[in-house]
């Protein structure tokens, strides 16, 4: 589904650069439920905006299902980012002014595709029929990240991509989150960035990475 090649993000510091992702090369497969590990400042979003096409390689290839993005169209990588890969973030990334409704149908309006019923739908998922009309701050913490795993479901996307998804949440609200995400990883490729080891239980494989380099499988 995603497959790296080669991958080296660095950047320009001064007269000299740094390289913060170093010849990386992974592949993830279809409908699994990833996670990446590994200590602060390792690289782990880095490689997660990566995948997600929120950052740019400095070399090497990113491909979604088998495409070379480097090579679509301007069209094609518009669609693909906004059909395919939903993000999920650690601090929730809602808009404040606009209601949980609102929020979710924003990824419909950009690709302009308003598929009747489906923000409901995606708040039923989450457990949220009865907050369409709440703003973030008139919500809980495990509240708002529903809404967010809404917004990033609501276009039906192939790949989940969620970094520290429960770092901002109290224990047992990021327990219920991680069983929504692991809910919703039966239909999609999930891949997650945590720091605890626990959060990793159903996953299917876990990628430690370190100092800009995965060093090792679980
Ligand atoms: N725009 C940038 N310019 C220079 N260095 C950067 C930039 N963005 C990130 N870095 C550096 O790259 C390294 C990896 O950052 P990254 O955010 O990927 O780490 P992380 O593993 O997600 O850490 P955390 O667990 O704290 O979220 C860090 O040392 C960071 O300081
Ligand atoms: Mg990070």
């Amino acid at each position: 589904m995603i497959t790296l090649t080669g991958v080296t993000r660095s950047y320009k510091l001064g007269n000299g650069s740094i390289t913060i992702l170093d010849e990386t090369d992974l592949n993830i497969e279809s409908g699994k439920f990833i996670c990446i590990m590994g200590p602060s400042g390792s690289g782990k979003t880095t490689l997660l905006n990566i995948m997600g096409l929120l950052d740019t390689p400095s070399t090497g290839t990113v491909s979604i299902k088998g495409d070379d993005v480097a090579k679509m169209s301007k069209k094609a990588l518009i669609n693909l980012k906004r059909r395919t890969i939903g993000h999920v973030f650690q601090q929730f990334h809602l808009i404040p002014t606009l209601t949980a409704a609102e929020n979710v149908a924003l990824p419909m309006m950009f690709a302009n595709d308003n598929m009747d019923g489906r923000v409901e739908e995606v708040l039923e998922l989450v457990g949220l029929s009865h907050r369409l009309k709440h703003k973030p701050g008139e919500l809980s913490g495990g509240e708002q990240q529903r809404v967010a795993i809404a917004r990033a479901l609501v276009m039906k996307p192939d790949i989940i991509l969620a970094d520290e998804p429960t770092g901002a949440l109290d224990q047992k609200t990021g327990a219920n989150i991680l069983s929504l995400l692991e809910s919703v990883s039966d239909k999609v490729t999930l891949v997650m960035v945590t720091h605890s080891r626990a959060l990793t239980a159903g996953s299917d494989r876990i990628i430690n990475i370190e100092d800009g380099k995965i060093t090792g499988e679980i």
